[in-house]
């Protein structure tokens, strides 16, 4: 089982904001939702752009090359022209830093 890596601090990361890291070889996009923590892999399904610096509506974030969208909290895809979904990854808190465990070759 992959170990949980510590990543961020929450401080970093303000209400509606987002922040790209890396773990191991995944770029993750990390979203503070008011005040809740997400994390998804930085690459739209659709052509490959990175989504953290697309438009957050409500708990969607748009992909900023051709508007797909991702629900934030899951990765689920909602709108085309992307029609699989984005990896959502474990994400934990703990005594304020953001740690989060990819798992997707478990
Ligand atoms: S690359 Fe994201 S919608 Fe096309």
């Amino acid at each position: 089982m992959a170990d949980w890596v510590d990543v961020a601090g929450v401080n970093e990361i303000p209400p509606g904001g987002s922040k790209v890291v890396y773990v191991e070889d995944a770029k993750i996009a990390l979203f503070n939702l008011g005040g809740s923590f997400h994390a998804i892999e930085d690459v739209c399904t659709h052509d490959g752009e990175e989504l953290a610096s697309g438009k957050i509506e409500g708990e969607e974030i748009v992909c900023p090359r051709h508007g797909a969208r991702f629900r934030i909290k899951t990765g689920e895809v909602t709108a085309p022209p992307a029609y699989e979904p984005v990896y959502a990854f474990p994400l934990r808190v703990q005594d304020g830093r953001i740690q989060i465990r990819d798992d997707r070759w478990e």
